[in-house]
């Protein structure tokens, strides 16, 4: 019998069936210990693919391979016992076919731990996603600003603008929820638009950049707390300047190693024995 704690996570249907009820709180994770400081506070953690620019270092989502997702992943499942799990599919590994598809998003289930995968795209990724939903993978489909179409998008930039546009969007909303996603993500589109996705569909919207009129919200945690260099999407609400006070935490610890008063003789062992029996032999 397992001897760990009695703690039950938050599974798929239970996020599944808060729409239109209290909000959903979600934020990114890539590591065991930011999991673990986030995992009381949320309801899933998302091992979001942008980790590429924020991990990594790239520019863009685009070269984040299966395995960096599933080491990441798995790290993400260790480090939290509460909320529920979600791991990203990265570009390349499902839209070729529903059945690649399968075989990438069951690889992360099953080496990861997690709950569920996100995948982007809507009317185009609706027949995968019905393949996928049917065989017992849930999935949270992520529309709008998926930024793994940058360059299709010349770019970052808000979609659904104009009424053609909001109607494609809209249109990506309902194919996703008629194919069985549990979920929608919906990034960097007008307000009234996300607002009216939320309304007519009967499954969850995590907004990011969308509306609080969403059943939930995402944030990337670096863009929360600030430690991702000086941009922040407008959509990002800096919380705290963690990245300003680990530089000022820095340039203190390298004033004090320079200057020999670190480490202090309570972070040496044996150090006040050793000196004085230096000094009695000497
Ligand atoms: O990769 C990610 O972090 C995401 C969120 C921005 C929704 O997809």
């Amino acid at each position: 019998m397992s001897t760990s704690s009695q703690i039950r996570r938050i599974g798929v249907p239970e996020l599944r069936a808060r729409k239109g009820e209290e909000p959903i709180v979600s934020l990114t994770a890539y590591t065991a210990p930011m999991a673990r400081m986030l995992d009381p506070h949320v309801d899933f953690l998302l091992v979001g693919d942008s980790l590429g620019m924020l991990v990594y270092g790239f520019e863009s989502t685009l070269p984040v391979t299966l395995d960096m997702m599933i080491a990441h992943g798995a790290a993400v499942v260790r480090g939290s016992e509460r909320a529920c799990i979600v791991v990203d599919m990265p570009f390349g590994t499902y839209e070729a076919s529903p059945e690649i598809a399968y075989a990438n998003c069951a690889r992360v289930l099953a080496e990861t731990g997690c709950a569920a995968v996100k995948l982007e795209g809507g009317v185009a990724m609706a027949e995968t996603i019905a393949f996928l939903t049917a065989r017992g993978i849930p999935v949270l489909a992520h529309i709008g600003l998926t930024p793994q179409s940058v360059n299709a998008f010349g770019g970052f930039k808000v979609q659904g603008r104009g009424e053609d546009r909001a109607a494609e969007v809209l249109a990506d909303a309902r194919a996703v929820e008629a194919a069985g996603a549990f979920g929608i993500v919906i990034e960097g589109v007008p307000e009234p638009l996300a607002r009216t996705i939320t309304q007519e569909t009967k499954i969850p919207t995590i907004g990011i950049g969308a509306s609080p009129a969403c059943d939930g919200q995402v944030l990337v945690t670096e863009d929360m707390v600030g430690m991702f260099g000086t941009f922040t999407p407008k959509f990002a609400k800096r919380y705290a300047e963690l990245g300003e006070q680990l530089g000022e935490v820095a340039a203190t610890y390298a004033e004090e190693v320079r200057a020999r008063s670190f480490p202090g003789q309570e972070h040496c062992f044996d150090a006040a024995p050793a000196a004085a029996a230096l000094k009695k032999n000497g």
